[in-house]
């Protein structure tokens, strides 16, 4: 899963993963050098990805992590000052993180309000553990504001003696089934006509070669925390989750806009949802993992929601939250052939229309003091090959659900992820 990201943003199809939460307290406290760099220090000294660059020839994915003598977070924390949310995410989503460098895998941006943003190269964190980051964060921030010896000088030196969780492999069956193993090489060798993939739709076809820079444009929408409540109570009642109802309503919504196409090019649409492989490897919520997988669908265009297919949906993504693994397995048969595996992807259809994450809530630590952690947001790219439209969700302490979308010029035209939005809130109100 490592060498895939790495490999990925090597390439230049895929930049960062980012997540940001607003940090406030009763007197109004700013998030200065002062105040966050003894937090992001105790990260650093025990969170083991936070210290690491990744060396060797990324051409051919032979590469191995390398623990940094030292972290200078004047070099990693940017405060920018920035008041647009939206306009940080896009500007951040356009940055890769450079490999090979003597700066980390990650860096932090502190907007105007005091959200501070964490952005970080897939290979040391996924989606989930963007969230990690930030209730350690909290904790952290926490336990500096009360100690009276503190050191917010900028350069940490990073402890040999932190170790890195293992990867997935190591902690979870990820060997597919002979069956697995057929499909998944039907799926790949079949010819175009034979695959479920034919009728699908996948926004625009992949560019022949990568963009001198990607471009993800982002949007948000919020569900306020008395709207998500109930939404929550209505999936419940209907054996359904926030998850299995937003990914129905998403298809719904798609496939009434999709039924304009006057070619009527379109039957299904290629849909990924993803899943996260922590409960699998049962790790503690605060562990910083690279544990992502996926189910990938082909659902027939379907106009009108029912609660019927969200409950089903529902537990075939419970049914799967072990069995992903084997996605995962698949890539030991491209024998550490990451690169051309992933030049395949360019100039061809596009993996999937949308891509559904959900990171789940931000937890607060059961630490007391005297900051407080409110609008979580997560955002991801992977435009270039991947999808052609992010839909991400994270829910924040209040209760409210955030939602980000993400596109590029290439995968998909803005007015129909305009209407798509709109479609989308539309029919998340008329269900509450
Ligand atoms: C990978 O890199 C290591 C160390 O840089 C080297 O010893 C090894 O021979 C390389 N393996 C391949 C297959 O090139
Ligand atoms: C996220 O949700 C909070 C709480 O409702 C809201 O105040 C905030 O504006 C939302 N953020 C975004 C980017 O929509």
């Amino acid at each position: 899963m490592e060498r895939f990201h790495i490999t990925k943003a090597f390439l230049g199809l895929d930049t960062v993963i980012l997540a940001s939460a607003q940090y406030t307290t009763q007197d109004g406290t700013v998030l200065t050098p002062e105040t966050l760099f003894p937090a992001l220090r105790n990260l650093i000294e025990s969170q083991a990805p936070l210290g690491l660059q990744t060396m060797g020839d990324e051409a051919t994915a032979n590469v191995s992590w390398v623990r940094l003598p030292s972290v200078d977070l004047s070099r990693v924390v940017e405060f920018s000052g920035e008041r647009e949310l939206a306009d940080a995410y896009e500007s951040q989503l356009a940055r890769p993180i450079k490999t090979q460098t003597a700066l980390p895998l990650w860096r932090v941006e502190v907007l105007a309000d005091n959200t501070l943003i964490f952005a970080n190269h897939h290979a040391i964190c996924d989606g989930e553990s963007l969230l990690s980051f930030h209730m350690l964060l909290l904790r952290a921030l926490q336990e500096t504001s009360t100690s009276t010896s503190v050191d917010a000088s900028p350069v940490v030196m990073v402890p040999d003696t932190t170790l890195l969780i293992p990867p997935v492999e190591q902690l979870v069956d990820v060997r597919p089934s002979f069956l697995r193993t057929v499909q998944e090489l039907y799926e790949h060798f079949a010819p175009a006509s034979w695959r479920p993939a034919r009728f699908a739709w996948s926004g625009h076809p992949t560019p022949f070669k990568p963009p001198p820079q990607i471009n993800t444009h982002i949007r948000f929408l919020t569900l306020p925390s008395a709207e998500s409540s109930q939404l929550l109570a209505a999936c419940r009642a209907h054996g359904a989750t926030i998850t299995s109802v937003l990914y129905v309503l998403a298809i719904n919504v798609l496939s009434r806009l999709l039924q304009c196409d006057p070619l009527m090019r379109y039957k299904h649409i290629a849909t990924i949802t993803a899943i996260s492989l922590r409960g699998a490897a049962n790790l503690p919520r605060e562990a910083i993992i690279d544990y992502p997988s996926s189910r990938t669908t082909y659902p027939r265009l379907d106009p009108i929601f029912s609660w019927a297919d969200a409950a089903r949906e529902s537990r075939e993504l419970a049914s799967m939250k072990t069995s992903t693994a084997k996605t995962v397995g698949m890539l030991r048969w491209l024998f550490g052939q990451y690169v051309p595996f992933m030049q395949e992807k360019l100039g061809t259809r596009r993996e999937a229309g949308f891509t559904m994450s959900n990171i789940g809530r931000f937890e607060t630590p059961d630490v007391k003091g005297r900051w407080s952690v409110g609008r979580t947001v997560f955002a991801q790219s992977d435009v270039i090959v991947g999808h052609a439209l992010t839909f991400s969700l994270t829910g924040d302490p209040s209760g409210a659900l955030n939602f980000s979308f993400g596109w590029t010029d290439s995968s998909v035209d803005t007015p129909f992820v305009e209407q798509f939005i709109e479609g989308l809130r539309e029919a998340i109100l008329e269900i509450i």
